[in-house]
């Protein structure tokens, strides 16, 4: 080794040791001819002493350091002496005076301060991320994740699940998003996927009788980023045969409090709350809903019947929906234009709203609700003096969508909650299927591969909108952390399924045929669960961006700025795989000839 100790490691009981240490040039100060370094590794900070009258070389050598130089020492540890000890730092009681000095590496001066205080811009720091990632914020976050990982591990090993890995090139797991491809070369015009999750082979495990599975597994979803999205990300992804879910629901919360107390050392309260689709909807407008504060949405289709509101009346009479918050405060008038702006960016038409005064409502919709119901909004709402009532009527999905995000805002904005708290729950019961209007057919919530109640089964052919599937995600603080199912193991339902959105029987044995033709052979009920481990751990740090906890995130356009990827190929590689890409082919001959 070519160090004695870490920079975090030497104390007062070390004195007069000889010891050596290796680390970056951290910071520099010069008093009086005496140079004074803090050496910075992974594991702390150490100052360490250029005497001249000590060593007049090694102090020559100490007047040319830079920031960020790497370089090793030898000497002896000495106290600081009691008015110059530094009690933030953990070695702050001591320091080494220089014997010998060796430079291992120079420094270029760094585009952007390692420093927590001055993060640079989100563009700089991916850019030269090996820099970004020397911030002790940085490495602390990798080492959660790290004690995150392991303790998922030993959690799910010590409940004998097996951990399996699955393949990257494969035919296609459809989970909603687009499948990024890969050439083959050896077949020409053919192409494998990446996986967007391991679904179908974790479901083949249980087939082959491997009874309870787990993997940290890689998934990779081109799709539109946002703060909790990434294209290639990590699922604690899981599998049990012969179970309920709440055999699952019992794994994950053992699971999740093992692992919040040995990543974070933070307690966390099981059994989760159970709370089924459909009243979360209507309570909290959302299938994530943030349990740290109240603040409720409430349905007033019945309340406001009769009023001459045209507004009202014309989405009453189209089936929608019409419900209200109450806000703990009296927002002013720049507050609710600010707060119009922001739902209508979300599809709302507008946002109807009334102040609760000591006289009763106030605003200028008030003239076109008789007295009779006021007192019945007055009723539903409990509304209070000194209180916003803010209305969003629409199709129920924007009506609940909308104020179910004017409801996080504003629960953030007026500190409704303590950012501390950590509220998980479990959303259970969805709706096997959805609309989707666009392309005028039902499409499935989750994925096509999670069994409808038995109840409901009748229903699939005729009306699939009654189909409700044995389906749940884990929701914490307002993010989706999980979701799972337990599976449809006969071959003959998933056909049926299958068919439901869209598949005839050919095309899903053509897409789905190794997976329906394997349960023919005897297949087990089971269920399972894939856990974001990016979101996890980025919530275990309270941290908004998951890109805080991935070492080499990818840009909002999916680009990496550290290693400029994607890139271009080669002519001669596109001849190989036998592609032809015409913008990659302009972009390509452009270049060469720019290069000519
Ligand atoms: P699902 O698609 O819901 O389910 O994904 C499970 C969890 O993975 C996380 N997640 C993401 N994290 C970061 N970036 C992304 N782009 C991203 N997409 C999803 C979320 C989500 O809850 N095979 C099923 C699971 C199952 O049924 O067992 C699946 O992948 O936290
Ligand atoms: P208008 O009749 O369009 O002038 O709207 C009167 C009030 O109702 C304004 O505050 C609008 O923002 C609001 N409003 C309009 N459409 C809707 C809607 N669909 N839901 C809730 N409020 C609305």
């Amino acid at each position: 080794m070519l160090r004695t100790h870490t920079c975090g490691e030497l104390r007062m009981s070390d004195d007069t040791k000889i010891v050596s240490l290796c680390g970056w040039t951290h910071s520099r100060r010069d008093h009086g001819g005496i140079i004074f370094i803090d050496l910075r590794d992974r594991y702390g900070l150490t100052q360490v002493v250029f005497d001249p009258s000590h060593n007049k070389a090694a102090h020559q050598e100490g007047e040319k350091l830079r920031r960020e130089d790497v370089i090793r020492i030898t000497g002896k540890v000495r106290p600081r002496g009691p008015d110059l000890e530094n009690p933030k730092l953990a070695t702050g009681q001591i320091e080494v005076l220089i014997d010998q000095f060796e430079m291992i590496g120079k420094a270029d001066t760094p585009p952007i301060e390692i420093d927590d205080h001055k993060p640079a811009s989100e563009e700089m720091r991916m850019k030269y991320r090996y820099l970004d990632l020397r911030r002790p914020s940085m490495i602390n976050n990798f080492i959660v994740r790290h004690k995150a990982a392991q303790s998922a591990r030993n959690f799910l090993s010590n409940n004998k699940f097996i951990e399996v890995e699955t393949p990257l090139l494969i035919k296609s797991t459809p989970e909603g998003a687009r499948d990024y491809v890969v050439p083959s070369r050896v077949h020409p015009g053919k192409f494998y996927a990446l996986p967007q999750s391991p679904q179908l082979y974790k479901q083949i495990l249980m087939v082959s009788g491997f009874d309870r599975y787990f993997q940290l597994a890689k998934c990779l979803r081109d799709e539109d980023m946002r703060a909790d999205r990434q294209p290639e990300f990590t699922q604690i992804d899981l599998e049990m045969s012969f179970v309920h879910e709440e055999d699952v629901f019992k794994i994950i919360e053992g699971l999740l409090r093992q692992m919040w107390k040995e990543a974070v050392n933070i307690n966390i309260q099981t059994p989760f709350i159970r709370l089924p689709y459909e009243e979360a909807l209507d309570r909290f407008g959302s299938d994530k809903p943030d349990l740290r504060f109240g603040m409720e949405l409430i349905n007033l289709n019945d309340a406001v019947k009769g009023s001459s509101f045209g507004v009202f009346n014309s989405i009453l009479e189209h089936s929608g929906l019409i419900k209200c918050i109450v806000v703990p405060k009296d927002l002013s008038r720049k507050d609710i234009d600010e707060l119009t702006q922001f739902a209508m960016q979300f599809g709302a038409k507008g946002l109807a709203w009334m102040k609760r005064t000591e006289k009763g409502f106030e605003s200028s919709i008030v003239k076109f609700f008789s007295n009779d119901i006021l007192q019945k909004i007055q009723d539903k709402t409990q509304a209070k003096a000194g209180e916003t009532l803010l209305f969003v009527a629409d199709k129920s999905a924007i009506a609940n969508d909308v104020l179910a995000r004017l409801r996080n805002r504003l629960g953030k904005e007026l500190s409704l909650y303590d950012e501390k708290v950590l509220k998980f729950c479990w959303i259970v019961d969805f709706p096997l299927f959805e609309w989707n209007d666009d392309e005028g057919k039902w499409d499935t919530k989750h994925h096509m591969f999670c069994a409808p109640k038995a109840e409901h089964i009748p229903f699939l052919k005729s009306d699939p909108g009654k189909v409700y599937a044995t389906l749940y995600d884990v929701v914490l603080n307002g993010t989706e952390l999980g979701s799972g199912s337990i599976r449809i193991s006969d071959p003959k339902l998933q056909e049926d399924v299958m068919s439901v959105v869209g598949y005839p029987k050919r095309e899903a044995e053509r897409r789905f045929g190794f997976l329906l033709e394997a349960y023919k052979y005897g297949g087990p009920t089971h269920g399972g669960i894939a856990l974001g481990f990016d979101r996890l751990v980025a919530l275990m740090l309270s941290l908004d961006d998951i890109r805080e906890v991935v070492a080499f995130p990818k840009t909002k356009s999916a680009e990496c700025l550290m290693d400029n990827s994607p890139s271009e190929i080669t002519e001669k590689e596109f001849k190989e795989l036998s592609i032809k890409v015409d913008v990659a082919r302009k972009r390509v001959t452009s270049r060469a000839e720019g290069e000519g």
